[in-house]
């Protein structure tokens, strides 16, 4: 009796809080609640509900509950969903100049990264997504520098790559840096890559340490190298026809809780890689299914010139000029 009482009471305030949202914003990622990006995405409901009062409902799907890499930019599109946070990799069939992004050992270190994200070429980049008319671009946000790993040989050389079939993201850059070395790359979609690994569909793949450890690929790989030979980040991206219902109070708060998302997401990309190095490095040494290796500074350099040779083929696509902005950003 008691227990239906509570239960009738939760339900009507349940419905009450419902109802007294005037929005309800839909947020869908592809990746784990406990990464960096799963993290934000959660923040941005707790902070926007506060700062609004409630006027905005907001419901965040990981793990690809809601969409997938595949239809994620459709749903956005239609108003489906309101916001989402692909990876910059999966930008290319709107803007393709956001391979720039891709190309591999473009970054000297996190800072270098950071101010060519944040400056000029960073904007004009998300100009070109604002230009779509469909989607507004807000931060970009960070998963970190990415990192080679196999079921096959370690991958150590660029010779090693040779025959491995990698999983990659939809961009045409990350194809062309695998064939560089004699790879097939297959694109798959992330919710597709640790059974993809399980079953030898494909052999090895990139990640950055927090998808590679929340998806439990170290269960399905038996070395990884850490190259930080590329990087992935992602462009966090709202409806726009949304975002101009919003009255003006709203847009500012939603602004807000939208900056500070940003600055947790990328604190936390750096507290979560060193922990996660860790659990690796206890994962290998106690089990002993896993090699680590570290690349040295010879070894780096004979990646960086076999996988540069790809850039003037981007030259066009990307524009020569942007990728020469970014590589000069000091
Ligand atoms: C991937 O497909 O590997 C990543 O884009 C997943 C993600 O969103 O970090």
């Amino acid at each position: 009796m008691k227990k239906t009482i509570v239960g009738i009471v939760t339900a009507s305030l349940l419905a009450t809080s419902a109802m007294a949202a005037d929005y309800v914003m839909k947020i869908s990622h592809v990746v784990s609640s406990s990464t960096p990006k799963g993290m934000a995405a959660d923040y941005l409901e707790k902070r926007i509900e506060e700062l609004t009062q409630g006027k905005i409902d907001v419901q965040v799907f990981p793990n690809s509950q809601l969409y997938g890499d595949g239809d994620e930019m459709k749903a956005l599109a239609m108003n489906n969903v309101q916001v989402i946070m692909p990876s910059l990799s999966k930008f290319p069939s709107i803007v393709p100049q956001i391979q720039l992004f891709d190309l591999p050992f473009l970054f000297r270190d996190k800072e270098h990264l950071y101010k060519v994200m944040d400056g000029e070429v960073g904007a004009k980049l998300k100009s070109y997504v604002d230009a779509k008319k469909q989607m507004i671009a807000f931060d970009y946000w960070d998963a970190g520098f990415k990192h080679f790993s196999s079921s096959k040989q370690p991958i150590i050389n660029p010779e090693d790559a040779k025959g491995l079939k990698f999983r990659i993201q939809s961009s045409k850059v990350l194809e062309a840096q695998f064939k560089a070395v004699g790879g097939n790359p297959q694109i798959l979609p992330f919710s597709e890559v640790y059974s993809a690994l399980q079953q030898g569909v494909v052999d090895a793949t990139e990640n950055p340490l927090s998808n590679f450890y929340t998806k439990k690929f170290h269960e399905v790989q038996s070395s990884l190298t850490l190259s930080s030979h590329g990087y992935l980040g992602y462009l966090v991206v709202m409806n726009q026809q949304f975002w101009d219902k919003l009255p003006k109070d709203l847009q500012e708060k939603v602004a807000l809780a939208m900056k500070e998302a940003t600055e947790l997401e990328r604190k936390e990309t750096a507290i979560e890689d060193a922990k996660i190095m860790e659990a690796l490095k206890k994962y290998a040494a106690d089990t002993k299914k896993l090699e680590i290796y570290q690349l040295t500074n010879e070894q780096v350099a004979k990646w960086r010139k076999v996988m540069e040779s790809i850039y003037p083929q981007f030259y066009s696509v990307i524009g020569e000029d942007l990728i020469k902005k970014a590589i000069e950003t000091k």
